[in-house]
């Protein structure tokens, strides 16, 4: 089984960014206990923090793969363009949030992906990315 985890803006600096809502650990210490824990799994892991380059990696493996989990940072309340990729390909896609975003300001309560996604995980930090790979299993 192969999965895509696609992370978006800023989520290049976890560990660094804003701790108390994001954690300290790095996605790269996450990525490896995820790859250990689900040996028969192929994780694929890629970050951007340029839209477009989002919408070229969900068209890659959005053919082929067998699921994408998919935070999109902040694109995931303004991006109409990966809304419509996401609606355009044929892989589900899981929306993840680390943080809770319906307890956070009112802009970040509003998703323009989760109409065209199989479902959304939100706040459970860093766990929301397991929980969206076991909604694939
Ligand atoms: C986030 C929530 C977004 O509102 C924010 O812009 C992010 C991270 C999260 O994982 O909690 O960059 O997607």
């Amino acid at each position: 089984m192969n999965i895509q985890i696609i992370n978006g803006p800023n989520l290049n600096l976890l560990g660094v960014r804003e701790k108390s809502i994001y954690g300290d650990s790095s996605f790269d210490d996450y990525l490896n206990e995820l790859r250990k824990r689900y040996t028969n799994i192929t994780i694929n892991y890629y970050q951007s923090n340029v839209e477009g380059e989002i919408i070229n990696k969900l068209h890659d493996v959005g053919f082929s793969y067998d699921g994408i989990v998919l935070n999109a940072g902040a694109y995931t309340h303004t991006s109409v363009a990966i809304g419509d990729a996401i609606a355009g390909i044929n892989t589900p896609v899981v929306e993840v949030h680390i943080s809770n975003v319906y307890k956070r300001e009112e802009f970040r309560h509003k998703s323009l992906l989760a109409a065209n996604c199989k479902g959304v995980i939100a706040g459970f930090g860093l766990d929301s990315y397991r929980l969206a790979i076991e909604s694939f299993l």
